[in-house]
């Protein structure tokens, strides 16, 4: 995706004023995940996991339903995410040993950490059919949405 793609920064508009508006936090997630997926064609799963004690727990999401409901900390690349609290990119799933596979067809992904300062609340992750299909505006646009959803998860705590 190029830096200045038209679609990610009219997704990013527009899913920041659903996490904003919506009253409900959970119905801002399902907003947010739904708007994401709409928007970025190459985006064929998106979801939003949430920390609770030592495992990731799966919330809102769109595409098809995942095996992977509760991943331990030590497991998967979103497992990887919240303990380097950090973004990863993975351009061939196939390649990577943590890869914890949810559809044969999936072939990269990207796992954003949604931190309160230093604490990991949950993760945005996204599977793509297409290799390599996370750029620097994907990053961008995935980590500003997670920084509009911390302050709503935090606050639920
Ligand atoms: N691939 C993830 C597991 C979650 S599914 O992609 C929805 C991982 O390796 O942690």
């Amino acid at each position: 995706m190029s830096r200045h793609d038209p679609s990610l920064e009219e997704a990013l508009a527009g899913v920041t004023a659903a996490i904003r508006d919506e009253a409900d936090v959970r119905r801002a997630m399902e907003r947010a995940v739904q708007i994401l997926k709409q928007m970025v064609p190459a985006y064929t799963w998106v979801g939003i996991y949430l920390l609770e004690g030592n495992e990731l727990v799966l919330g809102p999401f769109v595409g098809k339903p995942s095996p992977h409901t509760r991943i331990p900390l030590g497991a998967g690349i979103c497992g990887a995410a919240a303990t380097e609290r950090k973004t990863i990119v993975v351009d061939d799933v196939n390649a990577d040993p943590r890869y914890l596979a949810c559809s044969i067809e999936t072939k990269s992904e990207i796992v954003v950490p949604i931190m309160d300062a230093d604490r990991v609340l949950g993760e945005i992750d996204i599977d793509s059919d297409q290799p390599a299909a996370f750029g620097a505006a994907d990053r961008t646009v995935l980590e500003a949405v997670a920084a509009a959803l911390a302050p709503r998860l935090s606050g639920t705590r």
